[in-house]
C-alpha cells in the first residue's frame, strides 16, 4: 500500500506540475482533465466500479462481493483540483488514502459495506468565485442564478458557460441536488495545512470542527486620468481606494479574535504605468469558528470601503461570494476515528480545521469525520507543501479500519432489528 500511495501522489503532482515542483491543476483544464482520466483508471485497478458525475468528479464503487443490497453507503474521498502553484498533497492525499483503504479493506475480506470514494472537482474555488463545487452540487445544489452568478474571476465566464464548453450538462448538475442523502456518511483525509500536529510530534489528527468561510468581492470605480498631468487633488484613483480597505482589512483582522481575512486576488485596469487607475476589483476570504464575528468584521469593512469611495468621488460594489458556516464533525465519527486509530496504536490529537474542506459541505446534511496527516512545517498552498508518506500511509490504515468497525457495528446493529 505504502508504495503504491507514493506512486499514485507522485503521478498526480505531474498533472500541472509548475516550474518550480509546486502544481496548478484548476477545474475544466486540460490537466484537470488528464488527472480525472487517470483517477478513472487507478479506480478500476482497485476494482472499483468507476464513473464520472456531472461537475467532473470521479467516483469509484466498491461494491459489497456477496451484491447483497441495502448495505449502508459511505462515500470517502476528498478534492483533486488544486490552488494555482500549491502544494502536491492538498486534496489528493485523501483522494488516494480513501482509494487503498477501501481497496485494502475489500482485499482483506471485508463485507457489509459498498464504500465510495470519490474526487470531488473545484473544492477550492480559485478560478471561479465560489468553490465546493461537487459538495455543493450533490447537496444543496445549483440554480440557473448561480450558473450566471457564479463567474471566471480572469475571464469572467459564468460557471454555466464553462460547464457547458467542457460537455457537463448545467442540467445534469442540478439533477445532482440532495443526492447525498443516498449515503450514510463522510469521511476524509486531509493533510493538516497548519503547524500544529507536525510541531507537536503527532501523527494524526481528528478533526472535531471546520472553520466557516465568507468571501467577498469588491470592485472600486474611479476615473482614468493622465498619471503626469493630473494634480492628487483632482484624481479619483480606484487603487488608492482599494488600498485604504485593503489595509483596513487587514488591521482589523489582526484585532479581532478568532478570525483571519486574506486579500489573496486583485486585478487593476487599465494596468498601465502612465494611467491613474479606473477600476480594481479585489477578493476577501473570511475565516472563523464564529459566522458572527465574520458578519460584524465583514459590516465594517463595507462600511470603511464606502467611505473611501465617496471621498475619493468613485464608487464601490461589494459582494459576498460566498458563506459557509463552521460545521462540527459527527460525534459517532470523532469516536470511530479515534478508537481506530487506538486500535492501530496510534497517537492521535483532537483538532479544528482553520482550511475548508468538503466535509463542511457534507457534514452539514450528513455525519461527517475527517482525519489529518501532518504538514512539515505546516505550509500549504504552496509548492514547498509536504507531508511523510508513512504518515499518509498510517491515516489509510486508520481508514481502513475504521470501515472494519463501521461495517461491524452496522452489522450488529441490523441483527438487533431483526
Ligand atoms: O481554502 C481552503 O480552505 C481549502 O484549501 N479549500
Ligand atoms: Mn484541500
Ligand atoms: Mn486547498
Amino acid at each position: 500500500m505504502t508504495d503504491r500511495i507514493a506512486e499514485t501522489l507522485e503521478k498526480l503532482s505531474a498533472f500541472g506540475r509548475t516550474a518550480d515542483g509546486g502544481v496548478t491543476r484548476l477545474p475544466f483544464t486540460a490537466e484537470s482533465e488528464a488527472a480525472a482520466q487517470f483517477l478513472l483508471q487507478y479506480f478500476r485497478e482497485a476494482g472499483f466500479r468507476a464513473f464520472r458525475d456531472a461537475t467532473g468528479a470521479v467516483h469509484g464503487i466498491s461494491e459489497d462481493p456477496a451484491g447483497a443490497a441495502d448495505l449502508p453507503r459511505i462515500l470517502i474521498g476528498s478534492h483533486y483540483d488544486s490552488v494555482v502553484n500549491g502544494g502536491r498533497f492538498d486534496g489528493v492525499t485523501g483522494v488516494v488514502c480513501a482509494a487503498e483503504a477501501v481497496r485494502a479493506y475489500r482485499e482483506a475480506g471485508g463485507r457489509g459495506l459498498s464504500p465510495e470514494v470519490i474526487a470531488t472537482n473545484d473544492e477550492e474555488g480559485v478560478r471561479f468565485s465560489r468553490g465546493f463545487l461537487t459538495s455543493t452540487a450533490m447537496c444543496d445544489g445549483f440554480s440557473d442564478r448561480d450558473f450566471a452568478e457564479i463567474v471566471d474571476l480572469e475571464t469572467g465566464e459564468t460557471l454555466g458557460q464553462v460547464l457547458a464548453a467542457h460537455g457537463c450538462d448545467p442540467e445534469a448538475v442540478k439533477a445532482m441536488k440532495d443526492s447525498i442523502s443516498g449515503y450514510d456518511a463522510f469521511l476524509e483525509v486531509h493533510i493538516e495545512q497548519g503547524p500544529v500536529l507536525y510541531k507537536n510530534g503527532e501523527q494524526i489528527g481528528v478533526v472535531t470542527g471546520i472553520n466557516g468561510i465568507r468571501r467577498f468581492l469588491v470592485t472600486f470605480r474611479g476615473e482614468a486620468n493622465h498619471a503626469g498631468s493630473t494634480p492628487m487633488n483632482l484624481r479619483k484613483d480606484a487603487f488608492y481606494m482599494a488600498a485604504q480597505v485593503v489595509q483596513y482589512v487587514y488591521d482589523e483582522a489582526l484585532r479581532t479574535e478568532g478570525v483571519v481575512a486574506t486579500v489573496g486576488h486583485a486585478e487593476i485596469f487599465p494596468n498601465a504605468q502612465n494611467v491613474i487607475p479606473c477600476e480594481v476589483t479585489f477578493t476577501i476570504d473570511m475565516r472563523s469558528a464564529d459566522d458572527g464575528r465574520m458578519e460584524t468584521l465583514a459590516e465594517k469593512i463595507r462600511r470603511r470601503a464606502l467611505d473611501a469611495a465617496e471621498q475619493a468621488g468613485g464608487s464601490v460594489i461589494f459582494r459576498q461570494t460566498m458563506q459557509v458556516p463552521p460545521v462540527a464533525m459527527s460525534g459517532h465519527f470523532l469516536q470511530l476515528l479515534a478508537d481506530a486509530c487506538a486500535a492501530r496504536q496510534l497517537s492521535f490529537c483532537r483538532m479544528e480545521s482553520g482550511a475548508g474542506h468538503d466535509a463542511e459541505i457534507f457534514g452539514r446534511r450528513i455525519p461527517a469525520g475527517m482525519l489529518f496527516v501532518p504538514s512539515i512545517r505546516g505550509i500549504s498552498h504552496n509548492p514547498a507543501e509536504e507531508s511523510r508518506i508513512p504518515d499518509i500511509a498510517a491515516a489509510a490504515e486508520v481508514l481502513r479500519t475504521a470501515l472494519v468497525m463501521y461495517g461491524d457495528e452496522s452489522a450488529e446493529k441490523e441483527l438487533q432489528t431483526q
